[in-house]
């Protein structure tokens, strides 16, 4: 009798999803625009493995990385309708909807890769993250990042003004358009898996990009300078479906956001432990190699800061006093 109870409680718990536990399993998918071995990948299948552990092997996570599940718009449309759990992605996409978020792209609010991750990790950061499930319908529980912006390009330039005309990938959102409109590029934007075959067949002259890709993905094969500018920084934020949330019990909320943020937050680490070896090695490769700062773009900064300081509010300002403090 006894083992009967036991097994019709085993079976009911297997119809219902509930576990020895309490914990009712789950099967989460999580989306990225990223490739295999790039950080971003790596952080959320550490995840992936710290989730399953936390929660006695009740739930998992399966890593859809490269765009498979669709591109960064597309997998924000299924978090809020709740046909994908989770995504690690661009602040890009999500500032394309959001546009306090656009404040993260101030040029030079960071001065280096570990300036910008004492930003992402303030208080005046985590705040904006409280709108999300709101405007959004996603619930955002933490920042990560990808390195310091740098310039890819064929024919050097001693300033911004000398890459006039020519066609700049940039990634698609409006911050990084305007700062690049202002100073009279063409800006191409692009997503990131289209940007080796538009630089090697010459449809782009030059990419914005980051140090760690330029290097791991050879895009200093098709150009012949490199121009570390580190113009801006490039916030990644994990993401869970609002929809999905919702349906959730506090234990699993609680287990999830802390997994989740401190795997988005180890990103920052990396980038700050890593970006000097990527840098070294781009120069390694005997492509013309500048240095730049500000002055390298004349009085864009201050076109940029005219439009932004008008749309993205408040959010600007409070990020803005974080980064001055942390200095
Ligand atoms: C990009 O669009 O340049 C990009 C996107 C995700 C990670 C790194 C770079």
């Amino acid at each position: 009798m006894k083992t009967c109870n036991a097994l019709m409680a085993g079976a009911a718990m297997i119809v219902s999803g509930l576990s020895a536990s309490g914990v009712v399993a789950e099967e989460f998918r999580l989306g990225l625009i990223t490739p295999p071995p790039h950080v971003w990948t790596l952080a959320a299948e550490e995840f992936g493995a710290a989730l399953n552990e936390a929660s006695g092997g009740e739930h998992s996570v399966t890593v859809f990385p490269a765009r498979q599940l669709g591109n960064e718009a597309e997998m924000l449309q299924q978090l809020q309708t709740g046909a994908l759990d989770m995504s690690f992605m661009t602040i890009a996409e999500v500032s394309n909807r959001a546009p306090e978020f656009g404040a993260f792209y101030a040029p030079y609010m960071a001065n280096d890769i570990e300036h910008a991750a004492a930003i992402l990790r303030s208080d005046a950061a985590r705040e904006l993250l409280e709108q999300l499930p709101g405007t959004v319908g996603v619930v955002g529980v933490g920042y990560g990042s990808a390195g310091m912006r740098q310039i890819l390009t064929n024919g050097g330039a001693d300033s911004a003004a000398d890459l006039t005309g020519q066609k700049i990938r940039i990634t698609p959102f409006e911050p990084i358009l305007d700062f690049y409109n202002a100073f009279g590029v063409a800006p191409t934007p692009m997503p990131l898996p289209s940007v080796f075959d538009a630089l090697a067949n010459g449809q782009v002259d030059g990419i914005d990009m980051d140090a760690e890709l330029i290097l791991g993905l050879s895009y200093y094969e098709h150009a012949d300078t490199m121009i570390q500018t580190n113009h801006m920084m490039f916030p990644m934020v994990g993401l869970v479906s609002a929809r999905v949330w919702a349906g959730l019990s506090e234990e699993d909320r609680a287990m999830i956001g802390e997994l989740m943020a401190a795997a988005v937050d180890s990103t920052l680490d990396t980038y700050v432990a890593r970006e000097q070896e990527w840098l070294d090695g781009i120069r390694a490769t005997g492509i013309s190699y500048q240095e730049a700062g500000p002055e390298f773009f004349g009085d864009a900064i201050d076109t940029w800061e005219a439009i932004w300081t008008e749309r993205a509010g408040d959010a600007l300002s409070s990020l803005r006093a974080a980064a001055a403090e942390l200095e």
